[in-house]
């Protein structure tokens, strides 16, 4: 197969954790071409998705690029779409993951693969807030009565949170991990850099498999407490848990969120319903992720892939 004879696969958010890990993995297999939008396509990671094979075309995720998306979807087989974190009190979520599924629509994709996450409004009956997985469930509620192939990706919590959003601290000679699970509560995680990529194409690979499917993208379940034991077998560094599950708890570790108090609400509400509910639906298949990549990392594989120096610099 020549390379203008393999189908195109357009990538929105190509230079996030799923988006890099969906462009390397279908890069990758040799069978797709890829093309991904990114505000940056100077930096370093554009250029490297570059050197790689990817197209690269400069477009922001934000809303009223409707026109610009379809161009850019143009020719595409396949769209892999995802939405960033929205802070509040910004809402626009929905409306960004609608106007990206037209485009996909109107530039004649035949599969969307969008990365949702269930709708804890239904689930809880409106009793936890958590509008980023919300919104996510009624853009691919919408998604699912356009007129083409869909379908969803669930990724669990990625363990890069407790590195990038939760970051641990040294207190005198022990590392403490503020973390916004209960000690010994086993949640799914995930590495999204290593376990998207071979999600995305097993679905692009096998459109009438699964087609109207979501599927949970998890690398292990594990509690709070053995992600912290697991990371001083792995390092040698002396560490601890430390709740950051309730409010106290939170503001305690990240004052800074004090300032954001729907923020507050919409983490404290994320985290109760994981809790209270199970982060995904119990009829949802947990194992398929693992059934389709084997190698999906658990925490303590990841911790080994990072390096043993990587956390608590
Ligand atoms: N953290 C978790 O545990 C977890 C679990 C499940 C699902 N999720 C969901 O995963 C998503 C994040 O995924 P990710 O980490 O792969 O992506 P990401 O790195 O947060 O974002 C992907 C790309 O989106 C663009 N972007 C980000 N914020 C933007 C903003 N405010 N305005 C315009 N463009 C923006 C950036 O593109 P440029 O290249 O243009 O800069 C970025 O590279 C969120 O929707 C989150 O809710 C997270």
């Amino acid at each position: 197969m020549t390379q203008k004879d393999k189908p195109l696969i357009t990538i929105v958010g190509v230079l996030g954790k799923q988006g890099r890990s969906a462009a390397r993995t279908l890069l990758q297999s040799g069978r797709y071409r890829v093309r991904g939008l990114t505000r940056r396509i100077d930096s370093p990671e554009a250029l490297e998705l570059a050197e790689q094979g990817a197209e690269l075309v400069r477009l922001p995720l934000a809303l009223g690029y409707k026109k610009e998306w379809v161009e850019a979807f143009r020719g595409s087989e396949g769209v892999f779409m995802m939405t960033p974190a929205i802070v509040p009190p910004a809402t626009h979520e929905m409306e960004l993951g609608k106007q990206l599924a037209d485009a996909a629509v109107e530039a004649g994709v035949r599969h969307v693969i969008f990365s949702s996450l269930e709708n804890v409004d239904k689930i809880t009956e409106g009793k936890m807030f958590a509008p980023h997985f919300t919104d996510k469930a009624k853009i691919e509620e919408y998604i699912r009565t356009l007129p083409v192939t869909s379908s969803f990706i669930y990724m669990a919590f990625f363990y890069t949170n407790l590195i990038e959003f939760y970051p641990p601290r040294m207190e005198g000679d022990t590392l403490v991990f503020p973390i916004y699970l209960p000690k010994d509560f086993r949640a799914p995680f995930v590495d999204p850099l290593t376990a998207t990529g071979p999600a995305v194409l097993e679905i692009f690979s096998n459109p009438g498999q699964y087609a109207g499917e979501s599927l949970p993208v998890i690398g292990e379940m594990i509690s709070p407490q053995e992600m912290v034991d697991t990371f001083t077998r792995v390092t040698g560094k002396k560490a601890a848990y430390s709740s950051a599950f309730t409010r106290e708890g939170l503001l305690h570790h990240f004052p800074e969120f004090g300032s954001n108090e729907m923020l507050v609400r919409e983490i404290l509400g994320m985290v109760g319903y994981a809790v209270e509910y199970g982060y995904f639906r119990k009829d949802r298949h947990l194992l398929w992720s693992r059934q389709i990549n084997p190698n999906s990392l658990s925490w303590e594989q990841f911790l080994r892939t990072i390096g043993t120096g990587a956390i608590g610099q």
